[in-house]
């Protein structure tokens, strides 16, 4: 008997590729081509499942291009690349890949908010281009991060582990603000306190974005926030792109009104605005907080748990829209 066929948006690690193949014909595109959005739909043809990360969209137009497709699992905990609504009323099942990056992911957010706060890259890059020729007691002077106040926007399990590190690593007062408030148990052990918005952008020191993005999202940080923060404070995004209106941040780092940023996700990347990218107190990082080898393979390896439990035992792990396929698709 035929397997079914799913298709690998981007190259993947080849254990997972090989999994997949015992269950399925797939498609890989190893050598990651970056497919448009009609080369991802004629990829998809015929195919019942997508293997896809946060830079492929699906949406309406995917999703009538392809009507064979059951289910996109996304190797990403964001999924504001799909139009969950349109899967829902195709009856397309969306996974994504929680949990399994949380650590990583706050690992890099403090190595983002330390390395912009003490000046790492742009002290690396004056070292490197041999204009070191004394100490000297201003040298690359930055801010601390011990003892400081930590804000941190959006507190699902990412900035819960930015939370902790913050608090009991580094003795930091910690505060945050989020749609709903934590219950008390969780807010004690994270060592945070829920501030409202303002009171957030004005009193933090360094302040960590982890929210994820949509419509009402975007661009939570634009002029008026950034105007409230403190002109010693340093902004770090790990969220995504759109998140941060990176025209006004690009024009308040140059007018002195914040320290620094840290930046792992722009709006439109890879393209990232020359105004950032001519700004000397910044650390910019090509969208990597969650890449750690292990991290990574856990990622992908979800995903294709959930091709796998879906498609071949009608049950996925972590399915974001469970009710596109409650009403009698059940896989065929
Ligand atoms: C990465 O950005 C993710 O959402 O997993």
């Amino acid at each position: 008997m035929n397997k079914p066929g799913i298709v690998i948006a981007r190259a993947v690690f080849p254990q997972v590729i090989e999994r997949l193949a015992q269950h399925f014909e797939v498609l890989s595109n190893q050598d990651d081509n970056l497919w448009s959005p009609a080369e991802l739909a004629a990829k998809s043809q015929g195919r019942v499942g997508l293997f896809c990360t946060a830079s492929e969209r699906v949406d309406a137009a995917l999703l009538q291009a392809c009507p064979t497709l059951r289910i996109c699992a996304n190797m990403a905990v964001g999924y504001n690349n799909f139009d969950l609504d349109a899967m829902t009323a195709c009856g397309v099942l969306a996974t994504n890949a929680p949990g399994v990056l949380t650590e990583t992911t706050a690992d890099f957010g403090f190595a983002l908010l330390m390395a912009t706060a003490r000046r790492v890259c742009e002290s690396e890059h004056f070292l490197r281009a041999g204009h070191w020729t004394s100490w000297r007691y201003d040298l690359f002077a930055g801010t601390d991060i011990h003892g400081s106040t930590l804000g941190i926007l959006g507190m699902g399990r990412i900035g819960q582990g930015i939370a902790r590190r913050g608090a009991h690593g580094f003795g930091m007062r910690v505060i945050y603000h989020n749609r709903s408030r934590l219950d008390q148990a969780t807010e004690a052990a994270c060592g945070a306190s829920y501030v409202d918005k303002n009171e957030l952008l004005a009193m933090a020191d360094h302040l960590v974005l982890v929210l994820p993005y949509s419509a009402q999202s975007h661009h939570s940080i634009g002029t008026a926030e950034l105007a409230r923060m403190k002109p010693t404070a340093t902004l770090i995004n790990i969220a995504r792109g759109g998140i941060v209106d990176d025209a006004a941040l690009a024009l308040a780092l140059q007018q002195g009104r914040l320290a620094g940023a840290g930046l792992d996700v722009f709006e439109g990347e890879p393209a990232v605005h020359p105004g950032l990218l001519g700004a000397s107190r910044v650390v910019l990082t090509p969208h990597i907080a969650s890449a750690s080898v292990p991290t990574r393979l856990a990622m992908a390896d979800l995903a294709a748990d959930n091709l796998i439990g879906f498609l071949v035992r009608g049950e996925a792990l972590t399915a974001l829209n469970p009710r596109a396929v409650a009403t009698g698709s059940a896989p065929g």
